[in-house]
């Protein structure tokens, strides 16, 4: 049957720009989680400079600890150059992400590097992986729109797509890095993507700033894209606009692919549990558009069980969506 496979990004998109330092526990517990939960796949953490990113200093216990414990997860690290590939072998890491934007600027901004050199440490660090035998992902970020150069062009999406293709990244991630794309845009530039790179290697990276986080995911599915970023409780948002513009929240691609019959592996439940225990790290309200009716179904769902129990039944299921 048709699967969708989902990477939930949080303990490192989500994280990486939180005010609130978590310590590697708390990192571990948010992992935790979801493997709970049934997510079979993370992002783990990002073996950037500590200076440009102190969330993210602890990047080389992370690792080693995740693998020993969840063995069966697919977890991803995402490096910015070839210090930060060696930095995650060193680690054990099993699969990296090179992060390669689509405008000179954003490059620029995001690893001080122009998108000409930007491109090749890509490809270099792509090729270094690959020697080493790790798993590999290369995203292409700002594919829609770029916060300092407007519209990024889809010529330009389209040939940096192709490279990564070409340098055999096993997944292709489109990022809607600002969140400002449309299902219209999502579905034509999918549709032109997935004659560069094939579609099951495609997959879709989308932030929900202006609230069409999920439209647009929809676009992508109707597309025939499988692969899906997202990030539980939609962490990821500006730590001063409560509840906002995070990623994509994993609770509402699970819910929405779920209800239209595209079965995730991910209980509703556990992602609920891990935007709790977010919350409390993270001190502040969390969660999807659909977090408010999650909570009162699980707390529907709690109360009809507490009173079956108190007239003896013991087994219960969980509800489906
Ligand atoms: N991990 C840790 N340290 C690194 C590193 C890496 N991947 N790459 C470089 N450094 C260190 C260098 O060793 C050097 O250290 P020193 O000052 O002690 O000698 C210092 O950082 C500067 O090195 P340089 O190559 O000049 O890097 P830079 O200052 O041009 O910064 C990046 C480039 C890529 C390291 C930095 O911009 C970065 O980490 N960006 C990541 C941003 C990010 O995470 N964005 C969100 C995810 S998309
Ligand atoms: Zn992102």
């Amino acid at each position: 049957m048709d699967t969708l496979h989902i990477t939930d990004v949080a303990p490192r998109d989500g994280l990486q720009n939180q005010s609130v330092h978590l310590s590697t526990e708390a990192k571990l517990g948010l992992i935790e989680r979801l493997v709970k939960a049934g997510v079979r796949s993370v992002e783990a953490t990002s073996f950037v400079s500590p200076k440009a990113v102190p969330q993210m200093a602890d990047a080389g216990e992370i690792v080693p600890r995740v693998i020993a414990r969840w063995p069966q997860l697919r977890s991803s690290v995402l490096v910015p150059n070839l210090k930060g590939l060696e930095r995650a072998h060193a680690a054990g890491a099993q699969e990296i992400a090179v992060v390669l934007s689509a405008t000179e600027t954003m490059n620029r901004k995001n690893i001080n590097m122009g998108l000409d050199e930007a491109l090749r440490v890509s490809e270099q660090t792509l090729a270094q992986a690959h020697a080493l035998g790790l798993r590999t992902r290369a995203y292409v970020a700002v594919a829609f729109d770029c916060p300092f150069e407007g519209e990024t062009p889809l010529r330009e999406v389209l040939r940096l797509a192709a490279r990564m293709y070409a340098a055999d990244a096993g997944e292709v991630v489109i990022a809607d890095t600002i969140g400002s794309a449309a299902p219209g845009e999502v579905r034509r530039r999918i549709a032109a993507l997935r004659d560069v790179v094939p579609l099951e290697r495609l997959a879709m990276h989308l932030h929900d700033t202006r609230g069409l986080g999920a439209a647009n995911a929809w676009a992508a599915l109707e597309a025939g894209v499988r692969r899906f970023d997202a990030s539980v409780g939609g962490i990821g948002g500006c730590p001063f606009a409560p509840g906002a513009a995070g990623n994509l929240a994993t609770e509402d691609l699970v819910l929405m692919a779920e209800r239209s019959g595209l079965p995730t592996g991910i209980s509703l439940d556990g992602l609920l549990d891990a935007v709790d225990f977010a919350e409390v790290q993270l001190e502040r309200p969390l969660g999807g558009r659909s977090i408010a009716w999650l909570r009162r179904q699980r707390a529907k769902r709690l109360e009809s069980e507490e009173s079956l129990r108190q007239r003896g039944y013991t087994q219960f299921e969980e509800e489906k969506p």
